[in-house]
This record gives structure tokens, sequence and C-alpha cells, in this order.
């Protein structure tokens, strides 16, 4: 590729990843999103994969045909000019560390909102990872079809608990049995859900925002509702800020419901206009690696083991941050500085085959691995060396106690369990005086993942008793007394031997600081 065709390339890039609680209408999204770009053709696909209903057989022939992995955790697709790439961020069972590591690989992220629920705990939490990275992010209201909590309620709670600015872009017009439409302050335009005309569902809006010719909501009084709510909206809340949207410090909001596909592609539409192209990545040695470089580089930010014990070969994914990619190219392995010829490798390309042999700054490749990378690895072509930053490290909240079933293969048990923690499989920590060893996740798949590898990669059968979540708090050893501990609050250490408690609950935690308030407690992400 000419440096012109790479910047093109790259500048048409647009990688980010939906965050949500489960059930706020994610999967319903992407589907959606899928629809637009052509890569399913009919709804219903991706939900029936979710829910299993879907016979494999059908899903394998679908992705063979398309040429694309949907079951997995990146979608690609084109749109409006645009290449898009979905970074999966799984909920439910399948949450774990990874999850939250993808969030490193993406240049945006859009948060979806169960509107009649507002904020949930898993929507919080992974809003604080893209707030940390200072990386802008969009918000979706869903589910206006049903009743819903009143917009200025959830702009409120938006503000208030997550801590960033909120700027509506459309407003809805009443919601559920009543949802009569969206009022788009940005395309100035009003979207009926019940036109008269369907092939003409927009009332177009002159300056000072009112309806153009015939208005049919003019008598409704979730109209005037809606106008009422943005006059509050316009005097007393934020301006539209590109720079601020950029810093991930305003977020837009779009009101809609995924399940009738009403406000998604207005939504996608828009979106595109403010999301970035493939940014700058920090390293650790020498300033950003810029996109348009020439030289390729990138970092694996996941790595997922094979569940199926004939197939041992895992995929390590990598955020492609510079140059392009092409099939059997050698790349340095920074970790080893070893050579490494990238032959094997999956990509998750839209609905040709033929992009398939190469890949530029933005994009994603699965690489097949058998054991060569690490979570966090740097890999680059040319003679600079590049490492990029530290993936962060996530604060676990579940925890076990593990041991060897058999106590004659300390061994390997031991060997295991260092690889899998140096991978970024588990976090490990130890008892403070006994030294046991403790796990933990943000995910129960974690541990499953962990016991299943163990006992396939390393001949190890463990034994794993479940301690429950806990709040796990850093504590400066200068101040540690070993009697502060109790079972309330375990005292442990992480693998730096730096000591920490697990406080069983919120209360717990009270107690102590209430007890000890010169102490000072730390949580890391
Ligand atoms: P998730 O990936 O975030 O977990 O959510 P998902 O899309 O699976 O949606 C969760 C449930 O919410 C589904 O219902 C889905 O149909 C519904 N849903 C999603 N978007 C909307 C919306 O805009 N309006 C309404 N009314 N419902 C929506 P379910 O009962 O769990 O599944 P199903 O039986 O409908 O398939």
């Amino acid at each position: 590729m000419s440096p012109k065709q790479l910047a093109e390339a790259v500048n048409k890039r647009r990688t980010f990843a939906i965050i949500s609680h489960p059930d706020a209408g994610k999967t319903t999204i992407t589907e959606q999103l899928l629809l637009f770009g052509g890569v399913v053709r009919e709804a219903g696909t991706v939900k029936a994969r979710k829910t299993g209903n879907f016979a494999k057989s059908d899903w394998m022939e679908i992705e063979k045909k398309r040429g694309i992995s949907v079951t997995s955790s990146v979608m690609q697709f084109d749109f409006q000019g645009k290449r898009i790439n979905i970074l999966d961020t799984p909920g439910h069972e399948d949450f774990s560390e990874d999850t939250y590591r993808t969030l490193m690989a993406v240049d945006s992220a859009v948060m979806v909102i169960d509107s009649a629920k507002g904020i949930e705990p898993q929507t919080k939490k992974l809003f604080q990872i893209c707030k940390m990275r200072g990386i802008p992010i969009f918000t979706f209201m869903n589910k206006f079809d049903r009743d819903a909590r009143d917009p200025l309620d959830l702009l409120n709670e938006v503000e208030e608990t997550l801590g960033i600015e909120t700027y509506p872009i459309n407003w809805p017009i009443g919601s559920g049995r009543q949802f009569k439409g969206i009022y788009d302050r940005f395309n100035r335009r009003v979207a009926l859900t019940h036109p008269a005309d369907e092939d003409n569902p927009y009332l177009p809006l002159d300056d000072d925002g009112n309806v153009k010719g015939d208005n049919p909501l003019a008598n409704d009084g979730e109209w005037q509702d809606a106008l009422d709510e943005m006059e509050l909206v316009d005097v007393a809340g934020n301006q539209l800020d590109r720079e601020k949207i950029a810093a991930g410090d305003q977020t837009p909001v779009f009101f809609g419901s995924a399940l009738t596909n009403f406000g998604v592609q207005t939504f996608l539409e828009t979106y595109l206009q403010f999301a970035p192209a493939p940014s700058d990545h920090h390293t650790e040695n020498d300033g950003d690696v810029k996109p348009l470089d020439p030289e390729f580089s990138g970092f694996v930010f996941k790595i997922q083991a094979n569940m199926n014990p004939r197939h041992r070969d895992r995929i390590a994914f990598v955020r492609i941050c510079s140059g392009e990619f092409d099939r059997g190219m050698d790349v340095t392995l920074e970790r080893t500085k070893k050579p490494i010829r990238l032959s094997n490798v999956t990509e998750f390309m839209a609905d040709t085959r033929e992009n398939v042999e190469n890949a530029v700054a933005g994009d994603i490749i699965g690489l097949y691995d058998t054991g060569n990378f690490q979570i966090g690895d740097s890999i680059y072509t040319g003679k600079k060396d590049i490492k990029f930053e530290k993936l962060p490290q996530f604060t676990p909240e579940l925890f076990m106690r593990v041991t060897a079933k058999n106590v004659m293969k300390q061994k390997s048990f031991h060997k295991g369990i260092n690889q899998l923690v140096q991978e970024g499989a588990v976090q490990l920590f130890r008892s403070y005086t006994s030294g046991d060893y403790i796990l933990g996740a943000v995910g129960q798949l974690q541990f499953e993942v962990f016991k299943f590898r163990m006992q396939n990669e390393y001949n190890s059968e463990v034994v794993m008793e479940p301690m429950g979540n806990k709040t796990a708090r850093w504590i400066d050893p200068d101040q540690l007394d070993e009697k502060m501990s109790s079972s309330r609050n375990i005292l442990v250490k992480d693998i730096h031997d730096q000591p920490l408690f697990l406080f069983e609950n919120q209360f717990a935690e009270n107690w102590f600081k209430q007890k000890y308030p010169d102490v000072k407690l730390t949580a890391k992400l």
C-alpha cells in the first residue's frame, strides 16, 4: 500500500465497543447495525446465536458464506464509506478481565441503557474503564417503545452517577404506547414512529425548530411535553462541545428503540460524524505510535483459549496500532525480541473474502497461538523497538482458594498457575500468613477457564473453594498491622508482595474505616 492508500484506509476505520448491562439491548442493537452493514440479512440471527436457538452448523455455514465470524469477538462491516469494527464486550457469565481489556483496543464506546432502568452496575463498571482511557462515549437510551423513565431524569442520572456531561442529540416524544417519535435536534427533523406515509417518516424543521408544514403531532400532549423539556435543556443544559466529546467529558445522547429499529440508523449515521478514526497509542520507550507510521505495530489485548480439548490452540487478539498487516509477515515480539511469522491469522472481515489478506491500523487480527503470546505483548516490524504501555490491572471481585488435588503433582500445579497468571487469565494472591494460593477474577468464567486449562494443558487437577464476592483494597505496608485482619477483612498479598484486605462487603469496609480512620485504602481500576 502506498502512504496515501494507507492513510485512506486507516482514516475510514471506526473501531468501537458497545457497553451495557445484560438485557439492556446490546445484542439487538448490534444486530441492527450488522443489518445496515449488510452482514446479516435477517433480524434474529445474532440473537438466535445468543439464546442457542440457532443450529450451530447453520451458523457456521453463514460464517463461511459471509467470510466473517459473527460468533467471534469482532464484527466488521462497511457503512457509508466507513469500515466499522465492533468489538464484543460479553456480559452475563462471560464477563471477565478480557471484557475490560477489550476496551483498551477501541477508539470509542457506545453505552446502551435500558430506559426503564437507567444506569445499572455493569454499565457503570465498563463506563469507568472508558472514562479512564479518555475515549469518546456515546449513549443510546433504548426501549422507548416501552414505558420509559422521564428523559430529563435519565440524563440527570448519567451526569450524577457517571460524572459526564450529557448532550441530547435528539429527544423522545412520549414513550411506550404513546411513543410518537423523536425530535432530532442535530439533523433538524422529527422522525415519526407511525408516519402517514411510510416512505416519508420525517418532518423537516425550520430555523426556529418548528415543523415545516402540517404537524400531525401538534395537538398531542407528548409533543408539548417534549418541547417543554427541550426548552429546559436548551436553557439549563450543556452546549454541544466537540472537544469535550473527543476527550470523553461529554456524551452525546440518542433515544430510540432497538427492537423496533427506531432511531438506530440515525444513531449510527450521526455517531459516525463524531466517532474518531484510529488514535495514537502511548509506548513505554519512545513516545506515541501514530496510526500512519509505515511500520506495523500492535498489542495483544485478549487471549481466547479454545475450550475444545482436541484443539489446544488459542487465539491472541491484536489491535493494530500502526501500519499495515500482511499475511505471512515477520514481526518482532518485544518481550523476547524474537522474530515471529504471522501466517496463521483470523481476520474478522465483512461480506467479501477479498480483504482477508491485509488489515491496517484500527483493525483487529486474531493470531492462532501455541503459547508464544501473553496479554499486553507488543509486536512490530522495523528496527525501532516498540513497547506499548502496560495494560492496566483490574480490581478482582470474586475469589477462590485453590490447591492441587494431587499433592504429589505440586510442580505442574505451580508451573500452570504461574503461566496462566502471567498470561492474565486470573490474578494471584497469597494468604499473608499461610501463603495459600487465592485466585481473583472479575468474572466467574475466568475460574472455569483456569480450571479447564490447568487440567488440559498442565495435567494438574485443582480444587477450588469459592470465597465469594470481596472488595479488594490495598494498604500501605507501613500502616499495616497484622492484627487489623479478621474473617471479615482477610489479609493477603499480591504477586508484588503488596498487602491488601479482602473485605466481605461494604459494611465491613466502612467498619474498618471507622476503626482505623488514618489508614489509607486504595482500589485499582
Ligand atoms: P443484551 O444483549 O444487552 O443482553 O440484550 P438483548 O439485545 O438480548 O435484549 C434483551 C431483551 O430486551 C430481549 O428480550 C430484547 O428483545 C429486548 N429488547 C431489546 N431492545 C429492545 C427495545 O428497544 N424495546 C423492547 N421493548 N425490548 C427490547 P427478551 O425477552 O429477553 O428476548 P426475546 O424473547 O425478545 O428474544
